[in-house]
């Protein structure tokens, strides 16, 4: 690192890229995804829906209506319906052809690869589908389940306690904390402490958090980075997986402490 000023401190974070690298390319793509592999981020995250023929996909949103050219609820759509649809054109015409991928097509990419693909679930009764396509790949270790909704992730727990499960939560507003932080525990209690992340959004970064998680040795993920200052000071307080957009930033930049 000797390119760096002297007073700089490298510290490098688990980096999280969310959706891909939606920065620099559609989110939720291949295009995407591999970029964020390419970047050496450290996970890849995802949103899981099921089309109306039962298939698994990797989109944010229930409709296609924002990332697509196409309109409607991926619910009410085949999977070949969602798959003639152009994913990439409206985030620019340099990308124009990508599809929605199946969660298969997410997982096969990234098989064998040095990388943990974090899996969040946004349809309802997901569960055991998403967890028999990770069998079938054979992918168990490789995967961090997450979902706001914790009784899904205590679910997860009950079909599959080997894989790790993530409660994600927000609590920007102080006062209702510590309701979180208590179904956070509870999810702690539920599963084993060893494969539970708790990811919290930005906002609710509060010493006490910090606190529980490191006395236990526990990963947390926090969403979104996108750049708000001072990221420096959320690594001092103890900050370890920024799940970003930016992970070029992060992969490759020194962060200046
Ligand atoms: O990874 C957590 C984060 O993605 C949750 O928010 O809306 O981007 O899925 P959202
Ligand atoms: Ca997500």
């Amino acid at each position: 690192f000797s390119q760096f000023p002297e007073n700089t401190i490298v510290q490098r974070p688990i980096v999280a890229a969310h959706r891909g690298v939606p920065s620099l390319a559609p989110e939720n793509t291949m295009s995407s995804y591999r970029l964020a592999y390419d970047l050496e981020a450290d996970m890849i995250e995802t949103d899981i829906h099921r089309t109306k023929d039962g298939h698994l996909v990797t989109i944010h949103d229930s409709t296609v209506d924002r990332t697509t050219d196409g309109t409607g609820a991926v619910t009410e759509l085949t999977l070949d319906e969602i798959q003639e649809l152009d994913a990439g054109i409206t985030f620019s015409k340099e990308f124009s052809g990508e599809h929605v991928p199946t969660f298969k097509e997410f997982l096969q990419e990234f098989k064998g690869k040095d990388v943990v693909l974090l899996v969040e679930l946004k349809g309802s009764g997901l569960e055991e589908q998403v967890n028999e396509e990770i069998q079938e790949e054979g992918m168990m270790d490789k995967v961090v389940i997450q979902n706001f909704n914790l009784e899904s992730m205590k679910k997860f727990n009950q079909i599959q306690p080997k894989l790790a499960t993530g409660y994600l939560f927000s609590a920007a507003v102080p006062g209702s904390y510590q309701d979180k932080l208590n179904n956070a525990k509870e999810l702690v209690d539920y599963g084993t402490i060893s494969n539970v992340t708790l990811n919290a959004s930005y906002g609710s970064l509060y010493s006490e958090f910090i606190t529980y998680m490191r006395q236990r040795g526990m990963l947390s993920l926090h969403w979104t980075f996108r750049g708000e200052a001072p990221f420096a000071d959320k690594l001092r307080a103890g900050l370890i997986g920024p799940i970003t957009d930016y992970t070029q930033w992060l992969t490759h930049s020194p962060i200046n402490l």
